[in-house]
């Protein structure tokens, strides 16, 4: 297992591989499709990915992150039905009416999701060990931002080891009934499903964005 300190080549000015941590940070995309649901994951790939995800940083370096990992058929199905009481018209219905091109792929695939949400092999369910309602800004940012990096660490390791995932928040409507499922205490919350699997194939490609200077102010909102 890769522990704090895994050393990485590094060129004579000290920085890493900086096409391959490139190609990683543009190419870790929502996976739904191409999730291989035969293929069996590892517990061990699992908590690779896990430990490293832990790298990342916590409200006063609290290290309230919680993973619950899901391989059992029936819990997933179980995951996977709440799921889809919450999503599958909705994504269905706007699969078929969105105008622009690239939202109705959107939610085409995510549609897609929904049929096969059961068979992934692996559901997790990254929980912050605390609850954010009707707490002061400051608590509830600070909370959010002690579990989400280190949720979205845990899918770039996954894509580096050829695993793929998508950031999915429809359960979260019916957070309690997943809670009661899986034994989930009610002082903590879940911040998202993440459907785990090996991709079918590895090559991902970059997303279209909008240029970073139209979405960028310097020294004042609205200034270039
Ligand atoms: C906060 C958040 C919630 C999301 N919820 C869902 C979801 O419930 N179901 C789903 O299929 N995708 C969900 N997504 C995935 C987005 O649809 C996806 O990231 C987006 O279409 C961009 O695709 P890309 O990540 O490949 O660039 C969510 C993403 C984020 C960041």
């Amino acid at each position: 297992m890769l522990t704090a300190g895994g050393s990485a080549d590094r060129d004579r000015h000290g920085r890493v591989d900086i096409p391959t941590v490139d190609e990683l940070l543009s190419t870790t995309r929502a996976v739904r499709k191409r999730l291989d649901v035969t293929r069996p994951v590892e517990r061990g790939v699992i908590l690779e990915c896990l430990q490293l995800a832990t790298q990342a940083p916590t409200a006063s370096n609290n290290q309230d992150w919680r993973w619950v990992v899901v391989t059992d058929a029936d819990k997933r199905a179980a995951i996977a039905e709440i799921y889809n009481s919450v999503g599958e018209q909705y994504l269905a219905h706007a699969a078929s009416t969105a105008e622009d091109t690239q939202t109705r792929r959107v939610y085409q695939s995510a549609a897609t999701l929904t049929a096969i949400l059961a068979d992934v092999p692996v559901h997790v369910i990254p929980c912050i060990e605390k609850r954010v309602e009707g707490v002061p800004l400051v608590a509830a940012a600070s909370a959010w931002a002690s579990i989400i990096p280190a949720a979205w660490s845990f899918l770039l390791a996954l894509r580096s080891r050829g695993l793929g995932s998508v950031w999915t928040t429809l359960h979260l409507a019916k957070e309690r009934e997943v809670a009661e499922l899986l034994g989930i205490p009610q002082t903590v919350t879940q911040v998202a499903l993440l459907p785990v699997a090996y991709t079918i194939g590895t090559d991902f490609k970059p997303a279209a964005r909008p240029p970073v200077q139209t979405i960028t102010s310097w020294n004042g909102w609205g200034l270039s």
